[in-house]
């Protein structure tokens, strides 16, 4: 499936070099962080992230022969899920703006090409993916869009929107737009603590208002960890509609 400097058919080649990008992600996800993230993500969820993570890659369904990215890849614990849910006839590629991430991802085993699909790795910022337009069948991205830059979300979807075919589909988790009034100023602490305060306002407008401004349709919504997160199910419109000009 990969071509012979190891990309994706679909991929066109990326820098090696390490992105400069706005917001919080760049700056706090260096080697340390990239060391010790699925063991942090294990103690915050109590251990269930990684099963979460695989249950959401096999409810999306995806069919033999897809193509899926996942952006803000991270150590590329869904990129794997979704290789394995795929099967060998497919292909994933994860996306990152931190190559620290990137290392420990592609550090990771994974299962013979037998049973998962062909996953490559690369460096690049959301909001500039990449890859060739309507070139992707599901795109994904969990817990990276409060990272981005306030500015850069609409971008960042818009791209998503543009890589996606007619149809395609894909899911996002974030923090939650509504967020239980009970755990509203615990959630809104912790967040502004640990990744400042641009990462608490991705509340405002939200996951599916912003989804709304690329372009892609809701098609599902479901509260995750008492409602603090969300995940955000929506696929690209089969026909081409206008795009809402951009007003956040
Ligand atoms: C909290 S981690 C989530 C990782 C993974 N998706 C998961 O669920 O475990 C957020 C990731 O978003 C990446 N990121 C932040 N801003 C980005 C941008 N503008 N473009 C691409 N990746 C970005 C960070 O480097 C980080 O790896």
């Amino acid at each position: 499936m990969k071509t012979r400097n190891g990309m994706l058919p679909w991929q066109s080649s990326s820098s090696g070099n390490d992105l400069s990008v706005e917001g919080g992600g760049s700056l706090i996800n260096g080697r340390r962080t990239a060391q010790v993230y699925e063991a942090f993500m294990g103690l915050v969820t109590l251990g269930s992230y990684r099963s979460f993570v695989s249950r959401e890659a096999s409810r999306l369904r995806p069919n033999p022969k897809d193509r899926a990215v996942d952006i803000c890849c991270g150590t590329g614990l869904l990129t794997r899920a979704l290789a394995r849910s795929i099967g060998p006839k497919g292909a994933v590629v994860g996306v990152d703006a931190s190559e620290a991430m990137l290392d420990a991802a592609r550090s990771h085993s994974l299962l013979p090409t037998a049973e998962a699909a062909a996953v490559s790795f690369i460096l690049a910022d959301a909001s500039r993916l990449p890859l060739p337009g309507e070139s992707v069948d599901l795109a994904t991205m969990f817990l990276g869009l409060h990272e981005i830059a306030p500015s850069a979300r609409l971008p960042a979807l818009r791209e998503v929107q543009r890589v996606l075919r007619p149809g395609g589909r894909g899911l996002i988790l974030d923090v939650s737009s509504s967020i239980p009034r009970p755990l509203l100023w615990p959630a809104r602490v912790a967040l502004i603590a640990m990744e400042g305060s641009d990462a608490w306002n991705i509340t405002d407008p939200g996951v599916p208002a912003l989804l709304r401004q690329a372009g892609l349709r809701q098609t599902g919504r479901r509260a995750v960890l008492g409602g603090i997160l969300e995940l955000v199910e929506f696929s690209r419109p089969l026909k081409r509609e206008p795009l809402p000009p951009a007003s956040v």
